[in-house]
């Protein structure tokens, strides 16, 4: 074991909505010691770095990113685009590739997962995002090259999991986008934010595949909903998630893990939840 990671896993933080340019400092520091204490192998950002999209709050982000002492992957939220409405339909990722990352939609392949972000902002509209089918698909075939043992992770900033797409934050295309990734894409886990809030469970879709799905709140936002968690360890084995919401104690100003969910892939590939741990809480 080193830094609590069973042999044969991998782990990831699944952070979002870091929200440079609101953030509350003191969970800033409490944020990088804890990562520095999980010693993940990847860091995953869910979108909405910054408050908005403003040059210096993506460098801020960007320097945050660089200073954690792994890789790490994001992809953009609405709030990480710029306010002016001529600058949104002309290029409105132009200054999150100049100062944040050149790669909106990356990907990566690795000894336990394969894994796909799809970029869900939508320049026409404030909060809600939108997923379009032929970028989906492209991703679904990107997924569906996964060798045996990987588990295939899909990322996006606005959630699947709020299926009503009238919702003024909603994600158009989430429908169909799930139906693509489950069939074509044989999808096992999807990280989302938005919502500034943890939800974390099996998706269960009729006709589709069971998967897991992790929507995480934000660690460094003011506007974090007060019994909201603030971010998943998450860590994948061979057939099996692990998903531990770690939340900011106040009157420590650190973080302290809250309960550890289970999740197996059962003999027909739907995912189940399994018994949840009885194990005391951590703190890192
Ligand atoms: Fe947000
Ligand atoms: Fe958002």
């Amino acid at each position: 074991m080193e830094n609590g990671t069973p042999a044969g896993t991998l782990r990831l933080i699944h952070i979002a909505d870091l929200h440079f340019g609101a953030q509350a400092d003191g969970a800033l520091v409490a944020l990088r010691e804890a990562l520095r204490a999980l010693g993940p192998s990847l860091v995953v950002a869910t979108g909405d770095l910054t408050q908005r999209g403003l040059p210096e709050q993506l460098r801020a982000a960007r320097d945050f990113l660089d200073s954690i002492q792994a890789p790490w992957l994001a992809m953009p939220g609405n709030h990480d685009l710029p306010v002016m409405p001529w600058r949104r339909l002309i290029d409105p990722l132009r200054d999150y590739r100049r100062y944040l990352s050149a790669h909106t939609e990356p990907r990566l392949d690795g000894d336990l997962l394969r894994l796909a972000v799809l970029d869900s902002t939508d320049p026409t509209a404030w909060r809600a995002g939108r997923l379009e089918e032929a970028q989906v698909r492209a991703a679904a075939d990107y997924l569906s090259a996964a060798a045996p043992g990987q588990i295939r992770i899909v990322a996006t900033h606005h959630p699947f999991d709020e299926l009503n797409e009238e919702r003024r934050d909603g994600m158009r295309g989430a429908q169909k986008a799930l139906e693509i990734l489950c069939a074509e894409g044989q999808v096992d886990l999807l990280l989302c934010g938005h919502l500034h809030q943890t939800r974390i469970g099996i998706l269960r879709n009729e006709g589709l595949r069971c998967v897991v799905g992790c929507v995480a709140s934000t660690p460094t936002s003011p506007r974090k909903e007060a019994a909201g968690e603030a971010f998943v360890c998450v860590d994948l084995g061979e057939d099996a998630i692990t998903l531990s919401p770690w939340r900011l104690t106040p009157d420590t100003e650190r973080f302290r893990r809250v309960k550890a969910r289970h999740f197996c892939r059962q003999r027909d590939n739907h995912w189940r939840e399994i018994e949840p741990d009885l194990d005391d809480e951590d703190e890192a």
